[in-house]
């Protein structure tokens, strides 16, 4: 069984956003899993490539992570959501404490533990049950609002949250005190 599993409970409607979560939750597995390995023989090269792999493992989740929030921050902008500030800087947040994580580790400071593995799942699985499921709640029910108004179905808007303006969406924005 994997270290963390996403499964339907941590869907937030947003097909997008589940999908990255999903690649998040591999990338943890992935560390994980390198670290996790039983080696009673290990070598010198061995190791090497254990701290190799960690170390690209580590710069990839860094990077899609960051993705990542870029997506959800540029929907709470498009649709002026209010709790975005806060939003965003949980964001910042992760990604300050990943990169101090990520600079120790490569100079030496750091050994990649399970206790920083568990934090990184426990930090995921906390945001997405808290800030993102609120985020999509927010982003199901301004989507819902604009087809009943525009007529469009949900297939066509499959991809939302959506890059173009319709007339409703800005008047969802001013209700939102944008
Ligand atoms: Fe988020
Ligand atoms: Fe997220």
């Amino acid at each position: 069984m994997a270290f963390c599993e996403w499964d339907d409970s941590y869907s937030v409607e947003v097909p997008k956003a589940d999908r990255q979560h999903q690649r998040l939750f591999d990338l943890i597995n992935q560390l994980h899993e390198s670290i996790a390995k039983d080696e009673p023989e290990a070598t010198v090269d061995s190791v090497v490539d254990e701290l190799d792999t960690i170390e690209s493992v580590l710069d990839e989740l860094v990077d899609y992570a960051s993705h990542h929030f870029s997506t959800e921050e540029s929907y709470m902008l498009e649709y002026a959501y209010a709790a975005y500030a806060s939003h965003k800087a949980a964001h910042e947040h992760f990604v300050q404490r990943v990169c101090t994580f990520q600079r120790d580790f490569e100079e030496g400071r750091a050994l990649c533990s399970i206790e920083i593995i568990r934090f990184l799942k426990d930090w995921l699985e906390n945001h997405i049950r808290t800030f993102d499921k609120q985020l999509g709640i927010f982003l199901s029910a301004n989507r819902l609002t604009r087809e009943r108004v525009s007529g469009r179905t949900d297939r066509e808007t499959d991809a939302a949250p959506h890059s173009e303006m319709t007339s409703p969406d800005r008047r969802l924005r001013s209700l939102n005190g944008a």
